[in-house]
Order: structure tokens, then sequence, then C-alpha cells
């Protein structure tokens, strides 16, 4: 039996109120629906994918599908304007007995175990929802006062996907169609309806399984994707052959994190150029130095596929203490410095669709005294690491930011003195983790370095 994937994407998204429908927002580097669609495309089990969209998103969508190669995709269908006569789009497209499986293009992160326990379900039984427990109290009211409170254990949260044989959800709506009372609710809900003998198997989602419907939930995904992004990394253990031939510039190169990524990329076969104060003479801030550097290595590979900035300056300071020397230093160096950097490399980049790789620290999340110029200039950096991976995005470059643990580094000891290593990463893990960071598909995202992860 072929088991399709039906992406519901007819909505506009009226609860977020964003001038386009959410699924066509950016996170992580790529549009919600680009991510949703991905995860079917790449499982093995799904033989062949829908998308239901609004008319006029219909050109949108194909070029979605056409810059990401998605091959299983042989239908993009004219939604309605409710959700159920999406659904309803994507039934009637179908003549043949096949397994249904409906997903909103608005839960970017559904794993593979989910859609994986669904399609297993379909072989024994002809609906499935996916849900999670109740966590809260659900509360039943007239509008007023409460009627009822329902016993949490029995309650669950319904998310999609929700699979189907096909002649069972075209039955169910036939029968919903001629009903003069019928209301609208989910597809699940639809079967409950309208075939009450037909058993509807539970399958266990997730809570990152999460449905984007208002703003504050754009934050909550950008994080999962974060972690998701990690786990990744954390679990590849072979990624960094894929250095091999790549050419690699590293700015800060001569000691510390920077110098542990010129190693390891060159034990992988990578030609890496390293820049440096103190090696090269230079300096970050100064965009004749950035530009030479690139020139040089241009002149000699012809391309460069990633650029690394380690470099950076920590004063450990009361503001009060400092002088504006020290602080325009700190500003010229770690916020200038990558923007210069990230200027002079866009012509090379844009040429290999290449990649950018910047560096904060756990202070940016929250300033923090004594570091008031380092953890801001930290929190400039993400800030700056998420809006040009979107203005960039288009030309094929992506660009990303480590946020290591305490790593112990020479510039930690100078401001810390000596410290028990075993409470801090080291320089080489954090290489690692950058270095696999820039061979995986993601743009934007802010990489959480921890001890332990290796
Ligand atoms: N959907 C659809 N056709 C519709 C309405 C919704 O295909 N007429 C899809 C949405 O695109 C989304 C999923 O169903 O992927 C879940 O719906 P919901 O979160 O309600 O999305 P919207 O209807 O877009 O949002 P809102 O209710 O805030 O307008």
């Amino acid at each position: 039996m072929k088991n399709i994937a039906v992406i519901l994407a007819g909505g506009i998204g009226s609860r977020l109120g964003y001038s386009k429908p959410k699924q066509f927002i950016k996170v992580a580097g790529k549009m919600i629906i680009e991510h949703t669609v991905e995860i079917f495309q790449k499982y093995n089990e799904i033989d062949e994918i829908a998308i239901v969209c609004h008319k006029d998103y219909i050109d949108t969508v194909e070029s979605i599908v056409i810059s990401n190669h998605f091959n299983k995709v042989k239908k993009i269908l004219n939604g309605g304007s409710e959700r159920h006569e999406s659904s309803l789009a994507a039934i009637d497209a179908y003549d043949e007995e096949c397994n249904l499986i409906f997903h909103d293009a608005v839960r970017p992160l559904v794993s593979n175990m989910i859609i994986g326990d669904t399609v297993k379900a379909l072989s024994q039984y002809n609906a499935i929802d996916v849900v999670v427990p109740a966590t809260d109290t659900i509360i039943q009211t007239d509008g007023e006062l409460i009627t009822d409170i329902p016993n949490r254990d029995v309650l669950r949260r319904g998310q999609t996907p929700q699979g189907f044989k096909r002649s069972i959800i075209k039955k169910a709506y036939d029968i919903a169609l001629k009903d003069d009372h019928f209301k609208a609710t989910d597809d699940c809900g639809i079967v409950k309806t309208y075939l009450p003998n037909e058993p509807i198997f539970l399958v266990r989602g997730e809570e990152s399984n999460m449905k984007l419907t208002y703003e504050e939930d754009l934050f909550l995904l950008d994080k999962f994707f974060q972690l998701k992004s990690m786990e990744i990394v954390d679990n590849d253990k072979q990624a960094l052959h894929l250095l091999d031939g790549k050419t690699i510039v590293v700015f800060g190169g001569s000691y510390g994190i920077g110098r542990e990524i010129v190693k390891i990329a060159k034990q992988y076969n990578a030609k890496v150029y390293s820049f440096s104060r103190s090696e090269t003479k230079t300096d970050i801030s100064d965009i004749e130095n950035v530009n030479k550097a690139l020139q040089i290595v241009v002149e000699e590979c012809g391309n460069i596929d990633y650029i690394i900035n380690t470099a950076g300056v920590l004063d450990k300071e009361p503001l009060l203490n400092m002088n504006y020397e020290t602080i325009e230093k700190a500003v010229s160096i770690n916020y200038m410095g990558n923007i210069i950097i990230a200027k002079e490399s866009f012509d090379y980049l844009k040429k290999s669709k290449g990649k950018l790789l910047f560096f904060t620290s756990s202070s940016y999340t929250r300033g923090r005294a004594m570091y008031s110029t380092y953890s801001s200039l930290k929190a400039a950096t993400v800030n700056f690491v998420q809006a040009i991976a979107s203005e960039w995005g288009n030309f094929g470059i992506q660009i990303n930011c480590i946020n290591p643990e305490r790593t112990l580094t020479p510039m930690r000891v100078k401001s810390f003195g000596k410290e028990d290593p075993k409470t801090l990463l080291s320089a080489k893990e954090v290489a690692i983790s950058s270095l696999k960071t820039l061979l995986m598909d993601i743009s934007g995202q802010v990489i959480d370095v921890k001890k332990g992860a290796e």
C-alpha cells in the first residue's frame, strides 16, 4: 500500500498575523514548509507527497519543490478556506486505495519516530491520531462557569500526522458533507463523528512536534531547532571526513580554539589558512587586512568554502574602570571584526555557496557584571548571525554561531587564572563541534557546545 504524505499548507495564519502565511516564514535558515516537506522527502517509507496550499501560493510552493529537489512531491493542490476543505482536496485527488498521512505544514519538527509509528499502525488500523498527554488541567465550561473538570489521565492533546486508509476518510467525509449540522473539526474528529464504530489508534507524539500558532511559538521553535542541530553535531562521528579538499580560512588561528580548528581540519585534508595578529599581522578590525588575507587564499586555491572567525578580546572589568580606548578596541574586534569579515567574504562565499562561522559566549543571553562590553558584543554577534543568515540565504550562504561553555583557552587563563580542567571544555572539543557545524545544512543557528557532549 502506498504511503502518501499530505502536507496541509492552505491556511493564512491569521492568529500569527504576519503579512504572509506562517508556513512561509523562515526559521533556522529555511521556510517552515521546507523543513516539514524535507522530513517526509527523506523518510524511506513515504512514497509520495501532496502539498495543499492557497491558490496564491502555488507558484511559491512550486519553486520550493524545484529548488529543494523534492522529487516525491507529485501534486500541488489548491486548498479551501477551511482546513477540512484542504484535506478534502487531497482525498479527492486520489482514486486508488492508499494510506493518506495528513500533516500540518506548520509542525516542522515531526520526528521520524512519529511518522514511522503512524505508518506501522496503519497496517493494523484504518485511522490513526498522534497525541501527547494533557499536562494542564482541562476545564469544561458553558462560557462563564465551570461545568466539568474531566479526569486529566484520560485526556490527550491532538497533534498531526493523522493517518487514514483513503477509503475510510473518504467515507467519513461523504457522510459528513451530507449533514446539515456538519461542524468543521480535524480529520480524526470527522471519522469519530461519522464512522463511530471505526477504532482510531493512538500514536504517541512529542512536545517538540509543536504547531506554530502564535508569535511566541517562533521563539520555542527556534530553540527546538537549535537542540536538534546540536544532537546531530554530537552524534555524527563520520562528518569530519567531508572536510577533505575544502578550503578553510581561520581568523584567530594562532591559539586556543582557532589553533585546534586549524590542526584538526588539516588532519582531515582540508586546505587551511590561518590569519592572526601574531602570525600574519592580520587585524580583523582592519578592512584592508581582511581583504588581503582572503585574496591570498583565493589566488592560491581559486575559491573559499568556509570562513571562521575565532579572534576576540575579553575584558573582565567593571565598566567604570574601562577607558574608552579599551572599549573601542573591544567593539572593533568583537563586533566590527565579524561585520568586516562577513562583508569582505560575501563575493567569495556567494560563488562557492560557502559558510561563515562566528563565536558567541553563554553570556549573550544575559549581560553580566564585569563583562558589560564582552557580553553585549556577544549578544550582538548572535543577532547579526540571525540577520545575515536571513539576508544571504537566497545566495546559498549559511552562517552560524558557536556558543561554547567555559573553555580552557589562553584567553580564559589570562582572565581567570588556574581552574580545574575537568570543569572546562577543551579547545579541541569545541573545535570538533565547530567543524561539524560547518558541515551541516543549517543557517542562523546558535550551536551550544557543552561539556560531555563529544
Ligand atoms: N490549513 C489548510 N487549509 C486551511 C486552513 C489551514 O491547509 N484552510 C493548514 C494550515 O496551513 C496549517 C494547518 O492546517 O498547516 C493547521 O492549521 P492552523 O494552525 O489553524 O493554520 P492557519 O489556519 O493558517 O492559522 P490561523 O487559524 O491562525 O489562521
